[in-house]
């Protein structure tokens, strides 16, 4: 059906849709009701959300599926569970119950990610802690010379991966592996990627520390994917030697954290005495939210890393 501009299409007005359902998602408490009510109504439409101002008019059933969605997402239901997907830089990924949502501030670590790997040949990228493959498919998606192994542990969580790496396209099937592990079993991850081969780690691991305050919406992600034992370390702590073994010397780590956990990250990798350039990194509001390290040459035990703010 096309609703697009053009005719006088008899139906509800857009605007006056759309105010409703933000002042409804409005005092659900729903942080961004303007925004998420043009989302759910252009997935109700079938078109871009900045195609909207030229959609006539609302048709009966078409409304009644918005109406539909905006109730969901009133109960706090997040907006990509509703719509199915999640963007994440150039990547389109499907997304629902049994996986992580990829958060807009990781696109940070994939920027640097992608700074990093830039004028380099064919480079091998891990990402561990894989979720719905965000990382690992937007750096394939943005450095048309990498090879990627995605790395994930939650058997739900690489069937979401394995579908979005196939739906990226047979360029980025062809490049991006997917491997079910633990990240934090030393032993296996030596089996599986050979030591001393890699470029650049990327990791996006649970990290918030138990009994933090969640919102309603992150009650939706997996437990598992959000919270990393009593200080948000559970995983990092014991993925940092894993790490250190499988960098070539001179390859680059970034790991995503908690806000408030930035000097425990820093200082973690700084103790294992195998990675130099250790950094932090502030998002667009200055709170740090990853870190970066270089792995040692190998010689280099007692260089320990410099923290810079
Ligand atoms: C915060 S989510 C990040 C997902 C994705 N990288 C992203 O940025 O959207 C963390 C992911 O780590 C996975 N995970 C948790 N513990 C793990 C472990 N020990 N080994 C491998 N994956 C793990 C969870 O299942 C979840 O998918």
């Amino acid at each position: 059906m096309n609703h697009s501009a053009g005719g006088s299409a008899p139906g509800h007005r857009v605007d006056v849709e759309i105010r409703w359902a933000a002042n409804h998602l409005s005092a659900a408490g729903v942080e961004s009701p303007r925004v998420d009510a043009e989302w759910l109504l252009a997935d109700a439409l079938g078109v871009d959300r900045g195609r909207l101002l030229l959609v006539d008019a609302v048709p009966d059933d078409v409304r009644a599926r918005f109406r539909r969605a905006v109730a969901q997402r009133a109960e706090r239901i997040p907006l990509q569970h509703i719509t199915g997907t999640a963007a994440f830089g150039p990547a389109e990924l499907a997304v629902g119950p049994g996986v992580f949502t990829p958060r807009p501030e990781t696109e940070f670590l994939a920027q640097w990610a992608v700074a990093a790997l830039s004028g380099g040949s064919v480079t091998h990228v891990v990402d561990l802690c894989s979720g719905s493959g965000a990382l690992a498919i937007a750096v394939a998606l943005l450095v048309p010379s990498v090879r990627v192994t995605a790395v994930e542990r939650s058997p739900q969580a690489v069937e979401w991966l394995s579908r979005n790496v196939d739906e990226a396209g047979a360029d980025v099937a062809g490049r991006v592996s997917v491997v079910r592990a633990d990240v934090t079993d030393a032993e296996l991850m030596r089996e599986l990627i050979v030591p001393a081969t890699v470029d650049v780690v990327v990791a996006n691991p649970p990290y918030v520390p138990e009994g933090s305050t969640i919102s309603p919406e992150v009650t939706h992600d997996p437990h598992d994917a959000v919270f990393g034992g009593a200080d948000g370390m559970a995983v990092i702590v014991p993925m940092l030697p894993v790490i250190a073994e499988m960098l070539r010397p001179g390859g680059l780590v970034g790991i995503e954290h908690d806000e408030t956990t930035s000097v425990s990250v820093l200082t973690a990798m700084a103790s294992t005495g195998q990675f130099v350039d250790v950094r932090a990194h502030d998002d667009l509001t200055g709170r740090p939210r990853f870190a970066t390290a270089r792995r040692a040459d190998g010689r280099a035990c007692d260089t320990r890393g410099k923290m810079a703010g």
